[in-house]
């Protein structure tokens, strides 16, 4: 998606992807540098990681205390996360979703479930249910909920009656013959106005195919993937990203296809 967004506004640029041991990845920042590279993009494990090897750290950076995007500028390295914003305009792009006050099931208290519940809190949902397989890391994240945002009522239980959104964070979908992530005795996916599933390959995971079934909108992770880069090349380039460009490169590159109709 990157390297058709430089294409599209005529900028000799190009994105690579590099494999990097965890043990190399100061070294690895430090050469990029040195070879006059605008930035980076880190996934896991290294979000965690560079938040101590960057010069400054963006308030994006601090507040969710995982590093996706660097920027080399005059002043050293800059540490941003783009993520956390992509999960909110991917919501509202795929889903149309209204967050102020909604009620929200939250599956999966990994690195990716810690950013969405905090981002959801800060964005005022009324109630967040937070559940996953190991409970004490779902605790860690509601203890901090509670903390930093005492208006939310977050608790790490099944919810009783209906929710606006029940989000995926967990990894099961992306591999075939996964068991659904939630427990259908506990919650029934009709309980559900709308479902979320952070994964986006497969494009169908069966939540996904569950969910529709049961009448529930559905969307997958793509357009969070699409959102955190087009952040990232803003940051990187000082323009406008080109959305439409970008999103379908992705298509044409995860999918194979260009997807005629979104959601
Ligand atoms: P990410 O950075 O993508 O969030 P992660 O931090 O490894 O990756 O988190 C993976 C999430 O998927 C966790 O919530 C994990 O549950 P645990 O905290 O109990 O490990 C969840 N997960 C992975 N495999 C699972 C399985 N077989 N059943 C239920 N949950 C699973």
């Amino acid at each position: 998606m990157h390297n058709a967004a430089f294409a599209a506004l005529g900028l000799d640029w190009r994105y690579v992807a590099c494999e990097v041991e965890p043990k190399d990845l100061r070294a690895a920042i430090a050469g990029a540098q040195a070879m006059g590279f605008s930035g980076l993009n880190l996934t896991v494990p290294h979000k965690l990681l560079a938040v101590d090897m960057v010069d400054t750290l963006d308030a994006t950076a601090t507040k969710w205390g995982a590093v996706n995007t660097i920027h080399f500028t005059g002043c050293g390295s800059l540490g941003y996360n783009t993520d956390a914003d992509a999960i909110i305009a991917a919501l509202h792009e795929d889903l149309e979703l209204e967050l102020r006050d909604a009620r929200v099931l939250m599956l999966g208290a990994g690195g990716a479930g810690r950013t969405a519940a905090l981002k959801l809190a800060s964005e005022h949902v009324a109630e967040l249910f937070l559940v996953n397989r190991t409970a004490s890391k779902a605790e860690e994240i509601a203890g901090e909920i509670r903390k930093q945002f005492p208006s939310v009522q977050v608790s790490t239980a099944y919810p009783e009656g209906d929710v606006d959104l029940m989000l995926n964070a967990t990894s099961l979908g992306l591999n075939p013959g996964d068991a659904l992530p939630l427990d259908e005795s506990r919650f029934a996916l009709k309980q559900a106005r709308a479902v979320y599933d952070m994964i986006y390959r497969p494009a169908e995971t069966p939540l996904l195919r569950a969910a529709r079934a049961a009448g529930c909108q559905a969307a997958n992770g793509l357009g969070m993937l699409l959102h955190q880069g087009a952040k990232a090349f803003e940051i990187w380039t000082g323009r406008t990203s080109p959305l439409e460009v970008m999103r379908r490169a992705l298509e044409e590159n995860v999918y194979g296809q260009v997807k005629l109709k979104r959601g």
